[in-house]
């Protein structure tokens, strides 16, 4: 019960990583609201927690919109009482270079992975405050750390978000919350597998297609077998939850399989 008596929200915790959170952190006793767009399999994660014995509810968020953020925290703090953590999952991109990227393309890869982050930090903090600290969880993505990720939106929003947290660790250490980064490397869930509205692939870069799931392997040094799953990154953002980690702030951690070794 690493989690106990926290309280949890998690960006994109309908599906991939933030599923992973959810679950993870429901098990580890902390209360979790999940906040997606899509609603059904957000709810569908909730179920799964509360059948378990976990504490869990849903929230329709769209990360862009300030006011569905003001929304989702005043539901989380009416169920489950002052946010304590905050994961900011909720990610975009348009698998398409420079010559074919278009600026609405960027706009939108930019309002959904950065914009979002923000929104989400100043969202949270006055409940944080509130409850004499929390820990703030963003995902950026070894496309930080070096080049990858396609076209210039998407690797360029996730390096500003290593920005944007060390920005906000500082501005917040005051109050006892705590902002890090983790930069996945490259993680089996439905934004490389299949075709999502917000993460489209064909099958030149869907990793149901076995020579993309080996190139990717190719570009991930350690022998485990295997892309790195969900749960991988979830028990690195378990870490940044919990006290275990209370001096833990702007740091930014890989967790790639080597990734960004190479
Ligand atoms: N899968 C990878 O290989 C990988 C690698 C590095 C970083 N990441 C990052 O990890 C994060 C989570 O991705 P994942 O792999 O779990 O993908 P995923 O597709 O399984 O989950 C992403 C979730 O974000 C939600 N979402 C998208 N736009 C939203 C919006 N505007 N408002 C609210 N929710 C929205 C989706 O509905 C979905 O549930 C993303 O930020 C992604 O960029 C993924």
């Amino acid at each position: 019960m690493r989690l106990e008596d926290k309280v949890a929200l998690i960006s994109g915790g309908a599906s991939g990583i933030g599923r992973a959170e959810a679950v993870l952190f429901a098990r580890e006793g902390a209360a979790v609201v999940v906040a997606d767009l899509q609603e059904e399999q957000g709810i569908a994660v909730v179920d799964e927690i509360t059948e378990a014995g976990g504490r869990a509810g849903f929230v329709r968020l769209d990360v862009r919109d300030a006011s569905r953020w003001t929304a989702a925290v005043e539901f989380t703090e009416a169920r489950f009482g002052l946010l304590t953590i905050l994961c900011n999952n909720a990610g975009t991109n348009h698998r398409a270079g420079w010559d074919e990227q278009t600026p609405e393309m960027w706009q939108n890869v930019m309002d959904v992975n950065l914009t979002g982050t923000y929104l989400g930090i100043r969202a949270a903090v006055p409940s944080m405050r509130q409850a004499g600290g929390g820990s703030i969880i963003n995902i950026a993505s070894s496309a930080a750390l070096k080049q990858g990720g396609g076209g210039p939106a998407y690797p360029t929003s996730k390096t500003a978000i290593l920005g944007l947290s060390r920005n906000a660790a500082l501005a917040h250490a005051k109050d006892n919350i705590r902002v890090n980064a983790l930069c996945p490397g490259h993680v089996d869930t439905p934004f490389i597998r299949g075709s999502q509205p917000h993460s489209e692939n064909d099958w030149s870069t869907d990793i149901a297609n076995p020579d993309n799931y080996e190139r990717r392997m190719a570009r991930q040094p350690l022998a485990i077998g295997r892309l790195q799953s969900g749960e991988d990154i979830a028990y690195a953002a378990l870490y940044l939850a919990s006290d275990e980690s209370s001096t833990v702030t702007g740091a930014t951690i890989a967790i790639d399989g080597g990734t960004t070794l190479l």
